[in-house]
């Protein structure tokens, strides 16, 4: 296939969901840009980043979305979820209240969406261990009780975020 004219290719929607500061639009932009900004504003709206990727040798895309943890900050909720086939429903394990916040997230989820999603829990800003409110076994026992992927990840050292997204993608494919 040459470039301009395409060729197969397969294009996925993923959406990232969870409270605000849990490291949403740090996630996306480590993985995407392999940049963090330790001083990120609130996201307002919406924002995504195509990531290209390479699966069996097929050109896979990933079209990935972020929005505001804050409800003031939203996008449109059912728009936002459209045509999904995967999400990260993401919690910070220093702040026991955003995971807390994660059977809301999933009822909004599942609200929205397919019950076929590729769904995964990520745990993010696992190198703040030292001042951890949720134990890794907690997230395990909520993403198998849930039937979700699980992975903490770090996006400040990088740790695991390419792993989540490309399990979720892969999971797509
Ligand atoms: P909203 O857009 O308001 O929903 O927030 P968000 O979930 O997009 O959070 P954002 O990515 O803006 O990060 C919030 C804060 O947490 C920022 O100060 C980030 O630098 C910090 N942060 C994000 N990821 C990590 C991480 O893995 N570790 C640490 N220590 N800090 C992080
Ligand atoms: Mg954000």
């Amino acid at each position: 296939d040459d470039e301009s004219g395409g060729g197969e290719e397969y294009l996925f929607k993923i959406v990232i969901i969870g409270d605000s500061a849990v490291g949403k639009s740090n996630l996306l932009s480590r993985y995407a840009r392999n940049e963090f900004n330790m001083h990120s504003k609130a996201t307002i709206g919406v924002e995504f980043q195509t990531q290209v990727l390479e699966i069996d040798g097929k050109e896979v895309k990933a079209q990935i979305w972020d929005t505001a943890g804050q409800e003031r900050f939203r996008a449109v909720t059912s728009a936002y979820y459209r045509g999904a086939v995967g999400a990260l429903v993401v919690y910070d394990i220093s702040r026991r209240s955003t995971f807390d916040s994660i059977t809301r997230w999933l009822e909004e989820l599942n609200t929205h969406s397919d019950t076929t999603v590729a769904r995964m829990l990520v745990g993010n800003k696992c190198d703040l261990d030292n001042i951890r409110a949720v134990s890794i076994e907690e997230g395990t026992t909520l993403a198998e009780a849930e039937g979700l992927f699980f992975m903490e990840t770090s996006a400040l050292d990088s740790t695991n975020v390419k792993k989540a997204f490309e399990i979720v993608i892969r999971e797509i494919y």
